[in-house]
Formats: C-alpha cells, structure tokens, sequence
C-alpha cells in the first residue's frame, strides 16, 4: 500500500509520515531529502545551480541511499556516492539552492524513477509535492496537509534551531514564501494538490490528532 502526503514546506509532513510509518510500520520515504541532497552535492561541487544539464547529470549519477537501523521504518542516514549528508542537506544554504535544482525536468525524472523503485513491493508512507499528482497517482490513502503561514514558520524556526543552525522569524518566514511561490509555480509537476487527496489543516492539532485522521484512512482503503 502507499500513502501519498504531500503539501508545501513546514506543513508537518516529515513528523506526521515519520510517526504514521513507526505507528503501521511501513517503510518511510523522504522525497524532499532527496532533492536536498542533490542541491547539497551541487553546492559542495559548485555546480551553477542554473546548468541544468550539469544538475541533471549529478542527479542521474548521485546513488542517494537511506541507511536504516533495526527494525525502524524511519531512515537513520542519507548518504550520496557512500558520503553522509543527513546533516548537511539540513543547513540554510541548501534550504536556499533546493528548489532551483527541483526545477530541473530531469533531475525530476531521475528522483522519481528512484522513488518508485524504493516503494516496490513495499508498504509505503512517501512525503513530498508531487507524490499523489506524478510519482503514485494511483496511491490506495492520499493526503494534503497545510498549516496556517505563521504555524509554519514556528515549526520551521524549531527545525532549524533544533538543528543547531541560528534563525530569526522573519527571514524564516520569508524562506518559506519564497520556497512556497518556486515550488508552486514551476513549470515541472508543480505542488499542487491532487483532485482525490483529502485536505487535512493541520493549524493547531498535535501530531497525535493528525496522524490518527491518517490512520483512520489508511485502515478505511485496506482490503
Ligand atoms: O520537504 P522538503 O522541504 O525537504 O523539500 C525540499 C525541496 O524539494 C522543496 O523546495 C520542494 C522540493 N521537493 C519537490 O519538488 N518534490 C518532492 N517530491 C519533494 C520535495
């Protein structure tokens, strides 16, 4: 089964499908963290973030992999060519390059290939923009998650300050903007939501109350 969640930057998606995947233990997959961490890889090589060609080539050639360990649906690691970047693929600067690298067709097309063979034969919570819409339109449970702008950008602040990186309101307010207009407005499968999703605002709920309004679709669509 795959359940597709998807909604702009900061909405919840990564907690509520990282504790929707532990609470039916299905596999978690983290489309965002692979663009990251191919706008990581550009940066550290100081590929023009503008020369598609070069980015698509990276992307083509990068063998992103989630390292897992034991029995947890959530990946431990995010590794390219062997190199750990789960740390590095959080920082501001790639925050600030990633959408521009997920503008390119083809480094698209290669993400996605990836991304549908990580969910074969597996049971599957996938997070991203277009997961319901271009990687799996045909997923059994799809689902569009939104918060209220300033709900996002608290929740945004908390991510990066937890993850030891300074921020300030505003400028993190303005990221998400910024990020949300390019993600929206991109010419290739934009973030949009798709028509047989169900839209759940997550403004105010805690991560229990949303993932039990997941859950309770999940266990609706199963045979
Ligand atoms: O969810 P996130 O913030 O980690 O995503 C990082 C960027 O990757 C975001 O700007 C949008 C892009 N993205 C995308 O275009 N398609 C996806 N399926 C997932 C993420």
């Amino acid at each position: 089964m795959i359940v597709a969640i998807d909604g702009p930057a900061a909405s919840g998606k990564s907690t509520v499908a990282r504790a929707l995947a532990r609470r039916l233990r299905f596999r978690y997959l983290d489309t965002g963290a692979m663009y990251r961490a191919v706008a990581e890889e550009a940066l550290r090589l100081g590929i023009a973030l503008d020369d598609a060609p070069r980015l698509a080539r990276l992307a083509h050639d990068a063998e992103i992999s989630f390292e897992y360990d034991g029995d947890d649906p959530v990946y431990r690691r995010i590794t390219v060519l062997g190199r750990d970047v789960t740390s590095a693929i959080r920082s501001p600067e790639v925050d600030a390059a990633v959408s521009a690298v997920a503008r390119v067709p083809e480094v698209r097309a290669a993400m996605v290939a990836e991304q549908r063979r990580c969910a074969e034969g597996v049971d599957v919570v996938v997070e991203g923009r277009d997961i319901g819409t271009v990687v799996f339109p045909d997923a059994e449970v799809k689902v569009f998650l939104t918060a209220s702008p300033s709900e996002r950008a608290l929740r945004r602040l908390k991510d990066r300050t937890g993850a030891g990186y300074q921020a300030e309101l505003e400028e993190v307010v303005s990221d998400i903007l910024r990020r949300d207009e390019a993600d929206s407005t991109r010419e290739a499968s934009p973030l949009v939501a798709a028509e047989d999703a169900t839209p759940v605002d997550t403004t105010g709920l805690t991560v229990d109350e949303v993932v039990d309004v997941v859950e309770r679709l999940v266990r609706s669509r199963r045979p």
